[in-house]
């Protein structure tokens, strides 16, 4: 099993202090890292991975420092950073074979994790074209091949989904599940769907501090049981409903839809009680405060 424990991790960029004494321990498992624009989630990303120092805190991998674990602990990590660079020019299989040899693998083992890896993010046909004419999807998949070359033990990923269509969002999320075995697994996302069914545990970032983590079901249980409703009305009444409640979920049938809302009690008769979910916290923790005023 492994570890990647995180004490009073704080960092500022000027005089934004983008994460404030930032402290997780993460084990084998998949975890979401959700939080709005500007929350910290690729800082902190990027301290992890090393590619950027904090100000002060630590990070340590099964019980040393990174900083003395060095290149032993960078060959452990693959990375699937927000802000991508692809080489147009390459093909793809160029392109594996270069990022191999940056994580110091053979050239023989290279191939014949290529050979492996190709197939599972379906790029195995385009493995002679040029990253130049990749979809965004393509792109996606071609970056995830390149984190998961030498089988690392830490695997981050910063947005892996945004901008994808709902198909290869499910790809991409089939792919994360597969490959995350025996694995620490971090996913930052603003799309819920992409890990409320694969991670074991969330953490939500607030202006880089952790103001929820955990177990999701347990989250949404203690956080909003009792607390979520929904309704069926004709379709002209919802924007007044909206206006008194924050609507998580709009489902339309014909001239009838059926909202469900956040509130502390059971707003009306009519109303039922919902299953709360993990859109439905993310609703409470940064969409409430809006709502009230
Ligand atoms: N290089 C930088 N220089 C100055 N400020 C920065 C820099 N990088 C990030 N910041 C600021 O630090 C804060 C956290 O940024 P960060 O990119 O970590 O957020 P994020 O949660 O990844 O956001 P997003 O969801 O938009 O990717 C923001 O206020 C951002 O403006
Ligand atoms: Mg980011």
């Amino acid at each position: 099993m492994n570890e990647l424990r995180i004490e009073g991790l704080s960092k500022s960029y000027g005089k934004k202090q983008a994460l404030k004494l930032f402290q997780y321990t993460f084990t084998d498992g998949v975890y979401g890292l959700l939080g709005p624009n500007g929350a910290g989630k690729s800082t902190l990303m990027n301290i992890l991975t090393d590619n950027l120092s904090a100000d002060s805190g630590s990070v340590s991998f099964n019980g040393t420092d990174i900083r003395t674990l060095a290149e032993r602990y960078r060959e452990k990590i693959g990375f699937v950073p927000q802000q991508q660079q692809l080489y147009p020019a390459m093909t793809l299989e160029r392109f594996l074979y270069y990022m191999a040899a940056l994580k110091g693998l053979t050239k023989a083992e290279t191939k014949r994790q290529i050979d492996r890896i190709l197939p599972m993010v379906n790029l195995a046909d385009v493995r002679q074209k040029r990253l130049g004419g990749f979809s965004g999807g393509m792109r996606q998949r071609a970056l995830i091949a390149q984190a998961v070359l030498g089988d690392p033990a830490v695997l981050i990923l910063d947005e892996p989904t945004a901008g994808l269509d709902p198909k290869e969002r499910v790809r991409i999320r089939n792919l994360i599940s597969q490959v995350a075995f025996n694995k620490i697994v971090i996913i930052a996302t603003h799309i819920v769907t992409d890990i409320e069914m694969i991670a074991k545990e969330v953490v939500f970032l607030r202006e880089g501090e952790i103001c929820m983590s955990g177990n999701l079901q347990k989250l949404c249980t203690d956080a909003l049981q009792g607390n979520m409703f929904y309704v069926w009305v004709p379709y002209e009444n919802w924007e007044e409903i909206s206006q008194k409640y924050p609507v998580s979920q709009v489902t339309r049938e014909g001239d009838r839809v059926r909202l469900k809302v956040l509130s502390d009690r059971e707003p009306g008769e009519e109303w039922k009680e919902a299953v709360p979910t993990l859109e439905d916290l993310y609703l409470y923790l940064y969409d409430r405060e809006e709502k009230k005023e």
